[in-house]
Protein backbone atom coordinates (compact mmCIF):
# COMPACT_ATOMS: atom_id res chain seq x y z
CA UNK A 1 0.00 0.00 0.00
CA UNK A 2 1.58 3.46 -0.95
CA UNK A 3 2.58 5.33 2.02
CA UNK A 4 1.07 8.73 0.95
CA UNK A 5 -2.41 7.65 0.28
CA UNK A 6 -5.20 10.45 1.39
CA UNK A 7 -7.77 8.63 4.03
CA UNK A 8 -10.55 7.74 1.34
CA UNK A 9 -8.24 6.41 -1.30
CA UNK A 10 -6.62 4.73 1.41
CA UNK A 11 -10.59 3.37 2.44
CA UNK A 12 -11.68 2.62 -1.03
CA UNK A 13 -8.31 0.76 -1.31
CA UNK A 14 -9.36 -1.32 1.11
CA UNK A 15 -12.81 -1.94 0.09
CA UNK A 16 -11.54 -2.88 -3.13
CA UNK A 17 -9.12 -5.27 -1.66
CA UNK A 18 -12.19 -6.63 -0.24
CA UNK A 19 -11.97 -5.03 3.07
CA UNK A 20 -15.21 -4.79 4.70
CA UNK A 21 -15.43 -5.11 8.64
CA UNK A 22 -12.61 -4.18 10.91
CA UNK A 23 -11.55 -6.76 13.29
CA UNK A 24 -8.75 -5.61 16.31
CA UNK A 25 -5.18 -7.37 16.82
CA UNK A 26 -6.55 -7.97 20.30
CA UNK A 27 -9.34 -10.63 21.52
CA UNK A 28 -11.99 -8.87 23.30
CA UNK A 29 -14.10 -10.48 25.76
CA UNK A 30 -17.49 -9.71 25.07
CA UNK A 31 -18.89 -11.45 28.13
CA UNK A 32 -18.01 -8.94 30.58
CA UNK A 33 -20.22 -5.43 30.96
CA UNK A 34 -17.59 -2.74 29.94
CA UNK A 35 -19.84 -0.39 31.15
CA UNK A 36 -19.44 -1.43 34.34
CA UNK A 37 -15.96 -0.30 34.44
CA UNK A 38 -14.80 3.29 36.32
CA UNK A 39 -12.55 5.67 35.01
CA UNK A 40 -8.87 5.20 35.25
CA UNK A 41 -7.69 6.38 39.06
CA UNK A 42 -5.13 9.16 39.02
CA UNK A 43 -2.40 9.32 41.03
CA UNK A 44 -2.78 11.99 44.01
CA UNK A 45 -0.85 14.93 42.23
CA UNK A 46 -3.79 15.07 39.55
CA UNK A 47 -6.94 14.31 41.65
CA UNK A 48 -8.22 17.48 43.99
CA UNK A 49 -8.93 16.00 47.43
CA UNK A 50 -12.58 16.49 48.37
CA UNK A 51 -14.98 16.39 51.58
CA UNK A 52 -15.46 13.55 53.08
CA UNK A 53 -17.52 10.71 52.22
CA UNK A 54 -20.06 10.14 50.82
CA UNK A 55 -20.08 13.78 49.29
CA UNK A 56 -18.21 13.17 45.94
CA UNK A 57 -20.74 14.19 43.24
CA UNK A 58 -19.22 12.66 39.96
CA UNK A 59 -18.82 14.84 37.38
CA UNK A 60 -19.93 12.31 34.98
CA UNK A 61 -22.54 10.39 36.40
CA UNK A 62 -22.32 6.73 36.17
CA UNK A 63 -24.69 4.33 34.33
CA UNK A 64 -26.98 2.86 36.89
CA UNK A 65 -26.46 -0.50 37.83
CA UNK A 66 -22.72 -0.42 37.04
CA UNK A 67 -20.19 -0.49 39.44
CA UNK A 68 -19.87 2.98 39.83
CA UNK A 69 -22.81 3.71 40.08
CA UNK A 70 -23.78 1.13 42.54
CA UNK A 71 -20.13 1.64 44.56
CA UNK A 72 -20.89 5.68 44.35
CA UNK A 73 -24.52 4.74 46.36
CA UNK A 74 -22.82 2.87 49.17
CA UNK A 75 -22.34 5.31 52.33
CA UNK A 76 -21.31 2.72 54.39
CA UNK A 77 -19.18 -0.66 54.62
CA UNK A 78 -22.08 -3.00 54.78
CA UNK A 79 -23.66 -1.17 51.81
CA UNK A 80 -20.55 -1.74 49.88
CA UNK A 81 -20.56 -5.25 50.71
CA UNK A 82 -24.51 -5.99 50.14
CA UNK A 83 -23.87 -3.81 46.62
CA UNK A 84 -20.84 -6.66 45.97
CA UNK A 85 -22.82 -9.23 46.59
CA UNK A 86 -25.92 -8.43 44.03
CA UNK A 87 -23.58 -6.87 41.59
CA UNK A 88 -23.64 -9.12 38.34
CA UNK A 89 -21.43 -7.32 35.82
CA UNK A 90 -18.52 -9.81 36.24
CA UNK A 91 -18.78 -13.58 34.90
CA UNK A 92 -16.31 -14.23 37.65
CA UNK A 93 -18.86 -13.69 39.91
CA UNK A 94 -20.63 -16.73 38.77
CA UNK A 95 -18.11 -19.29 39.20
CA UNK A 96 -16.86 -18.17 42.57
CA UNK A 97 -17.99 -19.87 45.72
CA UNK A 98 -17.81 -16.48 47.63
CA UNK A 99 -17.98 -12.72 47.54
CA UNK A 100 -14.85 -12.23 49.59
CA UNK A 101 -14.93 -8.56 50.94
CA UNK A 102 -12.30 -8.20 53.72
CA UNK A 103 -11.11 -9.00 56.89
CA UNK A 104 -9.46 -7.44 60.44
CA UNK A 105 -10.43 -4.01 61.24
CA UNK A 106 -11.94 -1.08 59.47
CA UNK A 107 -10.71 1.67 61.74
CA UNK A 108 -7.16 0.17 61.65
CA UNK A 109 -4.39 2.67 60.44
CA UNK A 110 -3.63 0.37 57.98
CA UNK A 111 -5.69 -1.14 54.75
CA UNK A 112 -3.52 -3.64 52.94
CA UNK A 113 -4.87 -4.54 49.26
CA UNK A 114 -4.36 -7.42 47.51
CA UNK A 115 -4.86 -9.39 44.51
CA UNK A 116 -7.82 -11.67 44.46
CA UNK A 117 -8.65 -14.79 46.49
CA UNK A 118 -7.24 -17.75 45.80
CA UNK A 119 -9.18 -21.18 46.60
CA UNK A 120 -9.24 -21.27 50.47
CA UNK A 121 -10.30 -17.90 50.96
CA UNK A 122 -13.04 -18.31 48.41
CA UNK A 123 -13.94 -21.32 50.36
CA UNK A 124 -13.87 -19.33 53.19
CA UNK A 125 -15.19 -16.09 51.96
CA UNK A 126 -12.00 -14.59 53.95
CA UNK A 127 -9.15 -12.58 52.42
CA UNK A 128 -5.71 -13.82 52.86
CA UNK A 129 -6.27 -16.93 54.91
CA UNK A 130 -4.47 -19.72 52.53
CA UNK A 131 -0.59 -19.96 52.23
CA UNK A 132 0.34 -16.61 51.26
CA UNK A 133 -2.00 -15.48 54.29
CA UNK A 134 0.41 -17.32 56.49
CA UNK A 135 3.15 -15.48 55.48
CA UNK A 136 1.27 -12.08 54.88
CA UNK A 137 0.40 -12.64 59.61
CA UNK A 138 4.12 -13.19 59.67
CA UNK A 139 4.91 -10.27 58.01
CA UNK A 140 2.54 -7.84 59.84
CA UNK A 141 3.42 -9.55 63.18
CA UNK A 142 7.33 -8.38 62.05
CA UNK A 143 5.79 -4.94 62.32
CA UNK A 144 3.46 -4.96 65.80
CA UNK A 145 0.09 -5.56 63.52
CA UNK A 146 -2.33 -8.14 63.03
CA UNK A 147 -6.07 -8.71 61.83
CA UNK A 148 -7.10 -6.66 64.95
CA UNK A 149 -4.79 -3.51 63.78
CA UNK A 150 -4.96 -3.87 60.18
CA UNK A 151 -7.62 -4.14 57.32
CA UNK A 152 -7.59 -6.26 54.41
CA UNK A 153 -9.22 -6.26 51.05
CA UNK A 154 -8.23 -7.47 47.94
CA UNK A 155 -9.07 -5.98 44.25
CA UNK A 156 -10.83 -8.25 43.10
CA UNK A 157 -13.22 -9.97 45.11
CA UNK A 158 -14.26 -13.05 43.43
CA UNK A 159 -11.58 -15.59 42.92
CA UNK A 160 -10.14 -16.29 39.00
CA UNK A 161 -10.51 -19.94 38.34
CA UNK A 162 -7.21 -21.87 38.30
CA UNK A 163 -6.10 -18.72 40.00
CA UNK A 164 -5.08 -17.49 36.96
CA UNK A 165 -4.12 -13.85 36.89
CA UNK A 166 -7.15 -11.29 36.85
CA UNK A 167 -7.62 -9.68 33.09
CA UNK A 168 -7.24 -5.81 32.79
CA UNK A 169 -10.86 -5.80 31.82
CA UNK A 170 -11.89 -7.41 35.17
CA UNK A 171 -9.68 -5.49 37.28
CA UNK A 172 -11.15 -2.33 35.88
CA UNK A 173 -14.72 -3.51 36.35
CA UNK A 174 -13.79 -3.96 39.75
CA UNK A 175 -11.76 -1.04 40.65
CA UNK A 176 -15.02 1.41 41.49
CA UNK A 177 -15.71 -1.05 44.27
CA UNK A 178 -12.23 -1.02 45.75
CA UNK A 179 -11.82 2.96 45.36
CA UNK A 180 -14.85 3.06 47.35
CA UNK A 181 -13.70 0.61 49.61
CA UNK A 182 -11.00 3.05 50.22
CA UNK A 183 -13.14 6.13 50.65
CA UNK A 184 -14.99 4.68 53.36
CA UNK A 185 -12.17 3.13 55.49
CA UNK A 186 -10.11 5.92 55.43
CA UNK A 187 -6.78 4.43 56.24
CA UNK A 188 -3.72 6.68 57.44
CA UNK A 189 -1.68 3.88 55.38
CA UNK A 190 -2.52 1.95 52.08
CA UNK A 191 0.06 -0.94 51.60
CA UNK A 192 -0.24 -2.90 48.06
CA UNK A 193 0.56 -6.76 47.99
CA UNK A 194 2.16 -7.85 44.61
CA UNK A 195 1.84 -5.72 41.13
CA UNK A 196 -1.64 -6.32 40.05
CA UNK A 197 -2.34 -4.17 42.98
CA UNK A 198 0.47 -1.62 42.80
CA UNK A 199 -0.59 -1.22 39.03
CA UNK A 200 -4.49 -1.08 39.63
CA UNK A 201 -4.46 1.25 42.64
CA UNK A 202 -1.67 3.94 41.74
CA UNK A 203 -2.79 4.02 37.87
CA UNK A 204 0.69 2.85 36.33
CA UNK A 205 2.34 0.56 34.37
CA UNK A 206 5.38 -0.26 35.98
CA UNK A 207 6.44 -3.79 37.36
CA UNK A 208 6.44 -4.45 41.60
CA UNK A 209 10.10 -3.37 41.59
CA UNK A 210 10.31 -0.48 40.41
CA UNK A 211 7.00 0.83 42.32
CA UNK A 212 7.79 -0.71 45.70
CA UNK A 213 10.18 0.99 48.30
CA UNK A 214 9.18 4.46 48.00
CA UNK A 215 5.99 6.25 49.00
CA UNK A 216 3.26 6.98 46.91
CA UNK A 217 0.26 9.25 47.14
CA UNK A 218 -3.68 7.95 46.26
CA UNK A 219 -6.11 10.46 45.83
CA UNK A 220 -9.81 10.29 45.01
CA UNK A 221 -12.79 12.64 45.01
CA UNK A 222 -13.93 10.98 48.31
CA UNK A 223 -11.60 11.34 50.35
CA UNK A 224 -10.29 14.10 52.69
CA UNK A 225 -6.89 14.22 51.37
CA UNK A 226 -4.48 11.91 49.52
CA UNK A 227 -3.20 8.87 51.27
CA UNK A 228 0.26 7.64 51.77
CA UNK A 229 1.04 4.33 49.67
CA UNK A 230 3.28 1.61 50.02
CA UNK A 231 3.67 -1.11 47.16
CA UNK A 232 5.45 -4.13 48.37
CA UNK A 233 6.02 -8.01 46.97
CA UNK A 234 3.30 -10.08 47.48
CA UNK A 235 3.65 -12.91 49.82
CA UNK A 236 2.53 -15.65 47.31
CA UNK A 237 5.87 -14.20 45.19
CA UNK A 238 8.14 -14.51 48.39
CA UNK A 239 7.27 -17.81 49.10
CA UNK A 240 8.60 -18.73 46.04
CA UNK A 241 11.29 -16.41 45.85
CA UNK A 242 12.66 -15.69 49.44
CA UNK A 243 15.50 -13.68 48.51
CA UNK A 244 13.17 -11.16 47.89
CA UNK A 245 12.14 -11.04 51.51
CA UNK A 246 14.78 -8.61 52.03
CA UNK A 247 13.60 -6.15 50.06
CA UNK A 248 9.87 -6.78 51.77
CA UNK A 249 11.52 -6.53 55.19
CA UNK A 250 12.94 -2.72 54.25
CA UNK A 251 9.45 -1.70 52.54
CA UNK A 252 7.60 -2.95 56.35
CA UNK A 253 10.30 -1.11 58.18
CA UNK A 254 8.82 2.24 56.20
CA UNK A 255 5.29 1.51 56.93
CA UNK A 256 6.07 0.70 60.62
CA UNK A 257 7.61 4.06 60.70
CA UNK A 258 5.08 6.08 59.00
CA UNK A 259 2.40 4.93 61.67
CA UNK A 260 4.76 5.84 64.94
CA UNK A 261 5.07 9.41 63.11
CA UNK A 262 8.73 9.12 62.77
CA UNK A 263 8.56 9.76 59.16
N1 LIG B 1 -3.72 -13.67 47.20
C1 LIG B 1 -4.32 -12.46 47.18
O1 LIG B 1 -3.90 -11.55 46.49
N2 LIG B 1 -5.40 -12.29 47.96
C2 LIG B 1 -5.88 -13.25 48.74
O2 LIG B 1 -6.87 -12.99 49.43
C3 LIG B 1 -5.23 -14.49 48.74
C4 LIG B 1 -4.15 -14.68 47.97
Amino acid sequence: MPLDMALDDLLRWYLDAGVDETIGDVPVDRFIDRSAAAPPLRPAAAAPAAAQPPAAEPRHPAIPGTAAHLAAGCAGLAELRAAMEAFDGLPLKRTAASTVFADGNPEAAVMIIGEAPGQEEDRRGLPFVGKSGKLLDRMLDSIGLDRGSAYITNVLPWRPLENRKPTPDEVAVCLPFVARHIELVDPQVLVLLGGAAASAILARHDGISRLRGRWHDYSSPGLPRPIPVLATFHPAYLLRTPDAKRGAWRDLLMVKKRLSGRD
